[in-house]
């Protein structure tokens, strides 16, 4: 029998995500040395497709095990993992909407089966995941599921008694496990989700009469995404994947980007062995570190123009042991023989990075950077919308541009849906470098239900400093009208010249009037 796992992950990415499953599969499948067949079917993509917001994976059964689940919760781009038991494109939104949600979801003797599977898979997943991190001591209590807790405390671990935030143990039991039901929805249905919430949780209930709802902490979400017309529902086998910085990091903060993102963004971008690699509006260093830790034979360099961020960045750094580097390992004499490997942090404020003067650590750097991947304020939570886009965003293109490599070098840069930001980056691009001297492309992107698009830009020629620019300007002017009137230009000569015509012209009059008033006085 065949049965369906949806990855989420984020929308918009779904292709590149569908990528990394694809590659994860591959190798585990060969590694396992599981049946060419179904090998082939991954390798062709046969058995993965992507919805909104999700890549699905058509898995047969008897492949469906702990040893999978534990290579598929290594998956960087995906949130979540769900064992679906049914989806749906015709959901009416109006007063039906409930029966006929009721109906799909247990009415059919697979659908209940499905549910039953779904709840054994679930098992698998918690003994599959709880010796990853039985693995790893240093993951912290709290994002411990109550099975690794549970499994914990029988091996006698006092780690829940020291942690201060840890969560009361109770006895887990597999077979009647608690849960909660959890409904995202977008679209104008009749039903909204704190209705549709406790109804739905009552259909489980006639399903499995032994299982207790529990709203904090639950043992089993399941899990309903509405999305206008359509549904997909099950059992979430695994969650809060995209939360590892949380893990991974000490320092964390409301603007970081989520991981799953940071690494799409560093897979998009195509980091090569000893590539460059930056982000001048660092934060917390999350893109940069995701970054390292799937492609750690490059130098990445991260700056931001406060000094606080810098310092959580390198504590973050530390805390993942990836090597901190110093500026001086950046110099122009390193760049070509010697290259070390690992993030240099420092402050700089993105806006100086341009005038050709400018002399931080980025004054050897421009032109030489492969990839520039960024993450702008997009005046949502600090700053304002229309100050980035009038003193921010203008400057900082132009900076940003400055750094990567001609037609090679690519810059990655997530900024806010809106028309305005859109028309800004083209007529910028387009006053920098012609029609024909850039090109870039974009994708939209929902950073948390924030509307975001992802600009991915190359040049194929290299700017003029705009100061040369401005001091050669009135030099060509003058050329040109030369050209135009083949005479010599007169310039202030002329202007003087008139002057003294005008003043002896005035002489003369004036010296007529007096004669004319002397002679009519005598
Ligand atoms: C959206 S946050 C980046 C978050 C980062 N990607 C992370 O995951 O932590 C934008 C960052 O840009 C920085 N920033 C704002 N204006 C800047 C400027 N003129 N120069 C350099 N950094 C700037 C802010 O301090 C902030 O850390």
């Amino acid at each position: 029998m065949t049965q369906f796992l949806a990855f989420s992950t984020i929308h918009g990415l779904e292709k590149e995500c569908l990528g990394e499953v694809k590659e994860l599969l591959h190798e585990y499948l060969k590694k396992e040395k599981i049946e060419l067949d179904f090998l082939k079917a991954v390798s062709d993509k046969e058995y993965l497709s992507t919805r909104r917001g999700y890549v699905v994976l058509e898995c047969p059964s008897q492949y469906l095990n702990m040893s999978l689940f534990g290579a598929l919760t290594k998956l960087k781009s995906v949130q979540r993992i769900i064992y679906l038991v049914g989806e749906f494109v015709k959901l009416p939104m109006d007063d039906t909407m409930l029966s006929y949600l009721q109906t799909e979801i247990t009415s059919n003797k697979e659908t209940n089966k499905k549910w039953q599977q779904g709840h054994d898979y679930w098992k698998s997943m918690c003994l599959a995941t709880s010796l990853n991190y039985l693995e790893n001591d240093s993951v912290d209590h709290r994002f411990k599921s109550s099975y690794i807790r549970y499994i914990e405390a029988n091996k006698g671990t006092d780690e829940s008694k020291t942690d201060k935030q840890s969560i009361p143990i109770r006895e887990l039991n597999v077979d009647e496990p608690t849960y909660r039901i959890t409904c995202d929805r977008i679209g104008s249905h009749v039903q909204k989700t704190d209705i549709l919430e406790p109804q739905l949780a009552h259909v489980i209930h006639t399903q499995f009469p032994t299982w207790q709802v529990k709203l904090s902490y639950p043992d089993i979400h399941i899990y309903f995404d509405l999305f206008h017309e359509q549904c997909l529902f099950g059992i979430i086998l695994r969650d809060g994947m995209h939360r590892r910085n949380r893990r991974n990091l000490q320092h964390h903060f409301q603007t970081a980007l989520n991981p799953c993102l940071c690494y799409l963004l560093a897979r998009i971008a195509d980091i090569k062995p000893h590539m460059y690699v930056c982000d001048p509006m660092c934060g917390i260093g999350s893109i940069l570190i995701e970054s390292f830790l799937s492609y750690p034979h490059a130098t990445y360099i991260g700056t931001d123009w406060k000094f606080k961020p810098v310092q959580e960045a390198i504590c973050n750094t530390k805390y993942c042991n990836i090597p901190l580097l110093n500026t001086s390992d950046l110099k122009e004499d390193n760049i070509n023989d010697e290259q070390k490997y690992g993030i240099c942090f420092t402050t700089v404020d993105v806006t100086t990075i341009y005038p050709p003067q400018c002399n931080s650590i980025y004054s050897k750097l421009k032109n030489k950077i492969d990839v520039v991947i960024t993450d702008p304020p997009f005046g949502h939570k600090h700053g304002t919308y229309q100050n980035n886009r009038e003193h921010l965003y203008p400057k900082m293109i132009k900076s940003l541009m400055s750094l990567i490599k001609p037609v090679t070098g690519k810059l990655l840069m997530v900024l806010n849906k809106a028309t305005m930001e859109r028309k800004l980056v083209k007529e910028l691009l387009q006053q920098m470098y012609g029609d024909e001297g850039c090109k870039y492309e974009t994708k939209e992107v929902d950073i948390g239900g924030f509307n975001a698009l992802l600009f991915i830009i190359q040049k194929l020629k290299v700017e003029e400093d705009t100061i040369e620019k401005d001091t050669h300007a009135p030099k060509k002017k003058e050329k040109k009208e030369k050209k135009k009137t083949g005479k010599k230009s007169t310039g202030n000569t002329s202007h003087a010249s008139n002057k003294i015509i005008a003043i002896t012209l005035l002489v003369l009059v004036l010296g007529l009037v007096a004669k004319l008033l002397l002679n009519s006085f005598w």
